[in-house]
């Protein structure tokens, strides 16, 4: 074929295809019209209402009555139920007993995966491979949908730099740039471009907006900030989940200039709707809504309206439209036309899905005996875990384990399966998660010795708190002292230790904030007594936020972050100790020196007086340092990584063109490895003070020993863009720094023109 005709068949194509796109859409909008027609105010009020149905609770309110509301037409969907059984009930329901026969939407906190658990969110996105993580997306989506599931609380893409917040475990972390990339890919996962497919479900991106920046890291603090800050810093992955297509967006509890998000007309239709073309439904978090009396806004009725009348479309378990949203229609204030948008985004929704064509869509027995916990899950979650984990410190090569040396394993997380599944593992099932000490026995490896060394807390104030919330925290027989003499007694019989400690995992999560990041006490006086035997220690650590590491940094031999690994865990963690695995993971939020460093992120403003270690009058601690322990990107291999100087093809960027910048990589260890090579840009001089460093790409490369690559990046004039204080978006010529480095510090550099 010859340009003209292949240019012409892609026209056509393009053509073909926005042709049978408002064909289909003229095909939705006809039959939501036909029954919204039939439809009395109060019917779709009804589906403006979530209530939860199950044992999940995550707020003070559990919804009431619900099957009899289902049968009045006064539920839309219903969160918290699943299995094809119970899912089968309610839907029978919905479509037999109701007048209208509207079939429910079927929500979950599908967070790290639905059955077969991934490693948290923060651990997935130090793999750097969106394409694994698009993956777990996937598997997830298959479950669920497997599971009488449609519609998922995920992705959750608040940007995250106070690790006082114990919800940074559910996030990809500081950047926006990286978060945005993986916002992508799991919208991508879940929904595969095709709702109506029986394994594809609607993704539910979160929690809009800007969550992340509560203040002091206390969960449902204020948030405020500037736009500028807002626009080119936090909103990003959202913005990416909605071009990527997310069919739902929950809001925040939080405020946002002042107004709370749930009621905030700014967010939901001038900027979400209006400007960025969102077109999926809005829904609350848990009781958002009712919140706003407790912000200050008014009582239940005034916050009903503040809501319908901002562009929320659905009540998650508050129920304040199913009771105030008829009376306020009648008394003028909120137009009727208002209720009949919301009610529309709900049954687009319901359409798309394929609940219309097929209500029992995803209420599959067989495929759920067939998806559910399949073996080709648990590889991916083992090799999800594998890819997450960080080598945050190996002094003189102590890891790999050498396998002919003694090694103790110590700590109550050696054994432990409940936490290896960590916070928002809500259908995973912790009995079939396989511990450390399973996967060392299976694997047959030698020389091993156990001591439980201290209890996970000893604090009774914080297990009398995490308890009722699913922890099984329970003092050992044993005194602390006692449990520590005998682990001491342990290291000393051995070559190694590997010490695995950490968080439990209801210190991750929501409503899990702390303000002390050390690990706690009864652990730290174990890892003293450790070290006082003299043996190498490597900590093996199992958390959801960074951590102060700064004492175990300058005592212990090797350190590595495993998060919270999933179902599998104990094999991925044992493969990476024993050297079956190398790690590649990088950390996406810094780990600071201590917590008074907080918040400390890599791509932060300059200074107009930057740090000089000789010069009192600049930015500085009198008791720190100013940077991170370990910084954001950063992760070491068994092997080492050698990075040339950056070549660029060009030092001028026209309008519209580009440059590539590259560097050559070389494996100079005899390991095979993978490295994530990272490139970050500075703008010298704009009409606001640009960031010191912001990433811009990042690329894997594998490498076997002694093998070097070209790593090449193009660089256009949209990665150089920003939002400027009149909030458009554009470049500004001028001087560029690029920077291609391991991590965000340790870098080469090169400069280049805009014009
Ligand atoms: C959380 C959300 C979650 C919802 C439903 C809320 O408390 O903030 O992330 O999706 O509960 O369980």
């Amino acid at each position: 074929m010859n340009i003209k005709n292949f240019l012409l068949v892609c026209f056509l194509s393009v053509v073909a295809s926005a042709n049978a796109q408002q064909s289909s859409d003229a095909k939705m909008n006809s039959f939501i019209d036909n029954l919204m027609r039939r439809m009395t105010l109060q019917e779709k009020i009804g589906q403006l209402n979530l209530p939860s149905v199950g044992f999940d609770v995550t707020g003070p309110v559990l919804s009431q009555g619900v099957e009899d509301k289902i049968k009045k037409g006064l539920v839309g969907g219903v969160f918290n139920t699943y299995t094809p059984e119970a899912v089968r009930k309610l839907q029978q329901m919905a479509v037999t007993q109701t007048r209208m026969k509207i079939p429910l939407l079927f929500g979950y906190d599908v967070i790290h995966g639905h059955r077969t658990i991934f490693p948290i969110n923060l651990g997935l996105a130090a793999t750097w491979d969106p394409v694994l993580v698009e993956k777990t997306a996937r598997a997830a989506a298959e479950e669920a949908s497997a599971d009488g599931l449609n519609w998922v609380y995920s992705p959750m893409v608040d940007i995250t730099r106070d690790p006082r917040w114990g919800r940074v475990s559910e996030g990809s972390g500081e950047d926006p740039f990286l978060g945005s990339v993986m916002a992508k890919a799991m919208v991508n996962g879940y929904q595969l471009n095709d709702l109506s497919k029986d394994n594809t479900v609607m993704a539910c991106v979160k929690h809009f907006a800007l969550y992340g920046a509560a203040e002091a890291g206390r969960d449902y603090n204020t948030v405020d900030m500037s736009k500028v800050r807002m626009y080119n810093e936090y909103l990003p992955p959202y913005k990416a989940a909605v071009d990527a297509g997310v069919g739902s967006v929950m809001t925040s509890f939080n405020t946002i200039d002042g107004v709370p998000a749930s009621g905030n007309k700014w967010l939901l239709t001038d900027l979400l709707r209006n400007q960025w073309g969102f077109k999926g439904l809005v829904v609350s978090d848990y009781t958002s809504i009712n919140e706003m009396v407790n912000h200050g806004m008014g009582d239940n009725k005034k916050v009903a309206e503040l809501a319908l009348n901002a562009g929320m479309d659905m009540d998650m378990v508050g129920e304040e439209f199913l009771n105030y949203a008829e009376q306020l229609v009648n008394e003028g204030k909120v137009p009727e036309k208002t209720i009949d948008d919301e009610c529309r985004k709900i049954l687009e929704a319901k359409y798309k899905l394929g609940l219309f064509s097929n209500p029992f869509l995803y209420v599959n027995e067989e495929r759920n005996k067939k998806e559910i916990m399949s073996q080709d899950k648990l590889n991916l979650s083992k090799q999800a875990a594998i890819e997450s984990m960080v080598l945050l410190k190996n002094k003189d090569h102590v890891l790999p384990l050498d396998r002919s040396s003694r090694i103790a394993f110590i700590g109550p997380l050696v054994k432990d399966q409940r936490d290896l599944i960590g916070s928002w593992s809500g259908a995973g099932d912790y009995t079939k998660a396989i511990s450390i000490w399973s996967a060392i026995e299976q694997a047959g490896y030698k020389n091993v010795l156990y001591a439980k060394g201290c209890n996970l807390v000893d604090d009774p104030d914080l297990i009398k708190q995490l308890n009722p919330h699913g922890a099984m925290l329970i003092p050992d027989s044993l005194s602390p002292q006692q449990l520590i003499d005998q682990a001491v007694r342990t290291a000393y019989q051995s070559d190694v230790v590997v010490a695995v400690l950490g968080e439990p995992f209801g210190m991750s999560g929501e409503a899990a904030s702390v303000t002390d990041i050390r690990l706690l006490e009864n652990q730290r006086n174990l890892l003293e007594a450790l070290k006082k035997t003299g043996k190498p220690i490597v900590l093996v650590l199992m958390n959801g936020r960074p951590l102060d590491l700064s004492w175990e940094d300058a005592n212990l031999d090797g350190i590595l972050e495993t998060w919270y690994a999933g179902t599998m865990a104990g094999p991925a963690i044992t493969d990476v100790l024993y050297g079956n695995a190398n790690p590649s993971g990088k950390i996406t939020m810094s780990f600071p020196v201590n917590v008074g460093q907080v918040p400390v992120y890599y791509n932060h403003l300059p200074t107009g007086r930057p740090y000089k270690a000789d010069q009192k009058y600049t930015t500085r601690y009198l008791d720190a340092p100013n940077d991170p322990l370990y910084p954001f990107g950063y992760g070491l291999s068994y092997t080492n990584y050698n990075y040339s100087s950056v070549a660029l093809s060009s030092n001028t960027l026209n309008t519209g063109g580009s440059i590539t910048a590259s560097v050559n990589v070389t494996n100079t260890g005899d390991r095979a490895g993978t490295e994530t090579v990272q490139l970050y840009m500075r703008q010298m001089v704009g009409s606001i003070s640009r960031p010191v460093k912001e990433l811009i790409g990042f690329q894997q490369v594998a490498l076997a020993p002694g093998e070097t690559k070209k790593v090449s990046f193009k660089v256009t004039d949209d990665d150089l863009k920003f939002y400027n204080s009149n909030l458009q978006y554009n470049y500004e010529p001028g001087d560029f720094k690029l920077f291609i480095g391991t991590n965000s510090r340790d870098v080469k550099e090169a400069d280049f023109v805009a014009r």
